[in-house]
C-alpha cells in the first residue's frame, strides 16, 4: 500500500480484571460464563475477551444501578463534583495507557487516541465544574396573582440506559457517564461490541477515584437488542441516552415510548463543508482534511460533502488532493502513522463498496479508490469528484477517509444542497466574509456549525442534531439538563 509504514503494534494493558464486567461493585462474567473476542483491527489479532452479557446481567446491571440510586442522588453535588475532577485527573494519568487501548480495539492513530483523551477527560472536568453549580439551577418566588409563593428546583432524572458506538471509546462514554453523575442519576452502560475495553477501564479508574458501587455499572454483550430491549422494558429506567445511527436510534425512540422515558438521541450526520471563493485556502485546506479525515471519517461529524465555489475549486482541489495523497496510512499504533485502519471488515467494505458504486456510475477519482490486500482493514484517503446524482455516496453517511467533492456557483445553491437532506448535525463553512458566515451558519439547519475550521466538538459546547440527527444534545449546559427533571412546589403560608 501506498504510504504505509507497518510494524507490529504493541499489546495494550488492560487495566481491569479480563472476562469480567463491574455489576454493583463487583467485577463479574457473564451469567453464561460466554465471551467475547475483541480484535484489533490493524492487524486483526485477538487483544482480550470480555463477557458476552445476558438479559439476565442486563438486568442485574439495572437492579444495581437502582438500588444506588436515592443514595447517589442524596450525595452532595459538591462531593460528585470532586469525584467527578478526580476521575478528570486519573484518566489523564493514565493518558498513554487509554490511548493504547483506543488505538488497539478501535485502530484510530495514537495521536488521535490521546486527543481523544484529553477531549473525554474534559467531560469530567466540565460537569464536575457544573455539579458544583447545581444549587443555582433553582429558583423561588411569588405567583403573579400574589397568592402563594413557587418553589422551582433540580432533582436527578433517576437510573439512566447508556448506550455507546465504536467511533469514540472513551468520550462517547465520558460525555454521557460524567452529566449523568453530575446530575445525581446511576447508569447502565452498555459499549459497543466491537471497542468495550476502553469502557471498562474507564469504569475500573471511576472505581478507584472511589465513585461508589452500582453508580456505573456496564454490560458488554453480543446480544444488544435482546439485552436493551430488557433494560428498557423496566419501567424504573428513566433516561435512554444513545449514539449511533438513525435506524437504531428510530427503534430505541419506539421502545422508549411505552415507559415514557427521557431520551437524548445523537444519530447519523451527512455535514457538508463549504469553502466559498474568499476563503483562506490554507485554513480551508486544513479545516477539510481534519474534518474528514479524524477519526478515518468514522464519526458522525466528519465532512460527507465538500462545497467548493467555482472561483477557488480547482486550487483547492489540487492542494487538498496533494495532502490526502500524502497521507501516511498504517497500524495506528507505529508512530508517524496519520490514517489508522478502519474499525472492522464491515466498515471498510461499506466505504469501498460506496466508492465503486459511485465510480462506475461516472464519479471521477483523484486518489485513493482501491483498497489494499493484507492484513488490516485498511482504506486509502480517496478524492471523488463528478459524482453523478444516482451515486449512493450523495445520500449515505461515508464513515472512511472518502472525500465526496461537489461545485456550486451561489451562495443560495449551496445553502439549498446543503439542507437538502433528512439529517442536521455538523455543518462547516470557510470564508473571511463575516457577515457571510453569519449568514450561511444560520440558514443552514444543523445542530453544529464550524466557522471556519474543521472541528466543533468541545465539551463545553451543546453537541446534537436537527431532524434525522437527533434529539437533545450532549455537553455544555445543555448536557446537565438532559438528566434532570424539574420540581415545582406551590407554597401557601
Ligand atoms: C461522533 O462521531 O459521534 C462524535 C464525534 C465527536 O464527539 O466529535
Amino acid at each position: 500500500m501506498a504510504n504505509t509504514t507497518t510494524a507490529p503494534a504493541p499489546a495494550p494493558a488492560l487495566g481491569f480484571p479480563e472476562k469480567l464486567m463491574p455489576i454493583g461493585g463487583t467485577w463479574v462474567p457473564a451469567a453464561s460464563g460466554d465471551t467475547i473476542v475483541v480484535s484489533n483491527p490493524a492487524t486483526e489479532k485477538a487483544i482480550a475477551e470480555t463477557p458476552a452479557g445476558t438479559v439476565q446481567d442486563g438486568l442485574a446491571a439495572l437492579d444495581a444501578a437502582c438500588q444506588a440510586q436515592d443514595s447517589w442522588a442524596a450525595t452532595p453535588p459538591r462531593v460528585r463534583a470532586d469525584l467527578l475532577d478526580a476521575a478528570y485527573r486519573a484518566i489523564l494519568e493514565r493518558r498513554n495507557e487509554f490511548a493504547a487501548l483506543i488505538t488497539a480495539e478501535m485502530g484510530k492513530t495514537l495521536t488521535e487516541a490521546q486527543a481523544e483523551v484529553d477531549y473525554g477527560a474534559g467531560f469530567f472536568r466540565w460537569f464536575a465544574e457544573a455539579a458544583n453549580r447545581l444549587h443555582l439551577e433553582g429558583q423561588y418566588g411569588i405567583e403573579p396573582g400574589g397568592q402563594y409563593r413557587l418553589a422551582v428546583s433540580k432533582r436527578p432524572v433517576g437510573p439512566a440506559l447508556l448506550i455507546t458506538p465504536w467511533n469514540f471509546p472513551l468520550a462517547m462514554g465520558a460525555r454521557k457517564i460524567a452529566p449523568a453523575l453530575a446530575a445525581g442519576c446511576t447508569t447502565v452502560l452498555k459499549p459497543a461490541e466491537l471497542t468495550p475495553l476502553t469502557s471498562l477501564l474507564l469504569a475500573k479508574v471511576l472505581e478507584e477515584v472511589g465513585v461508589p458501587a452500582g453508580v456505573v455499572n456496564v454490560i458488554t454483550t453480543d446480544n444488544s437488542r435482546e439485552v436493551i430491549g430488557a433494560i428498557m422494558a423496566d419501567p424504573r429506567v428513566r433516561k435512554i441516552s444513545f449514539t449511533g445511527s438513525t435506524q437504531v436510534g428510530k427503534a430505541l425512540l419506539t421502545q422508549a415510548a411505552e415507559n415514557v422515558m427521557n431520551t437524548s438521541m445523537e444519530l447519523g450526520g451527512n455535514a457538508p463543508l463549504i469553502v466559498f471563493d474568499d476563503a483562506d485556502l490554507d485554513q480551508a485546506v486544513e479545516g477539510a482534511m481534519v474534518a474528514k479525515l479524524r477519526n478515518g471519517g468514522q464519526s458522525c461529524v466528519a465532512a460527507n460533502r465538500i462545497y467548493l465555489q467555482s472561483g477557488i475549486a480547482a486550487e483547492f482541489l489540487q492542494r487538498f488532493t496533494e495532502r490526502m495523497t500524502a497521507t501516511r496510512v498504517g497500524d495506528g499504533a507505529v508512530h508517524g502513522v496519520e490514517l489508522g485502519a478502519l474499525v472492522d471488515e464491515k466498515q471498510a467494505a461499506k466505504v469501498a463498496s460506496l466508492v465503486e458504486d459511485a465510480v462506475s456510475k461516472g464519479a471521477t477519482c483523484l486518489t485513493g479508490g482501491t483498497r489494499p490486500g493484507g492484513i488490516g482493514y485498511y482504506y486509502p484517503p480517496t478524492v471523488l469528484t463528478d459524482i453523478p446524482e444516482n451515486a449512493d455516496i450523495r445520500e449515505e453517511e461515508i464513515f472512511g477517509p472518502v472525500a465526496a467533492v461537489y461545485e456550486f456557483k451561489t451562495e443560495e445553491d449551496v445553502v439549498r444542497a446543503a439542507n437538502g437532506t433528512p439529517y442536521g448535525l455538523a455543518s462547516y463553512v470557510f470564508t473571511k466574509d463575516l457577515a457571510r458566515a453569519l449568514r450561511v451558519a444560520d440558514a443552514i439547519d444543523a445542530g453544529m456549525t464550524g466557522i471556519n475550521r474543521g472541528v466543533v466538538s468541545n465539551p463545553a459546547a451543546p453537541f446534537g442534531g436537527t431532524k434525522a440527527s437527533g434529539l437533545g444534545r450532549e455537553g455544555g449546559t445543555e448536557g446537565l439538563e438532559a438528566y434532570l427533571e424539574t420540581k415545582y412546589t406551590g407554597i401557601e403560608l
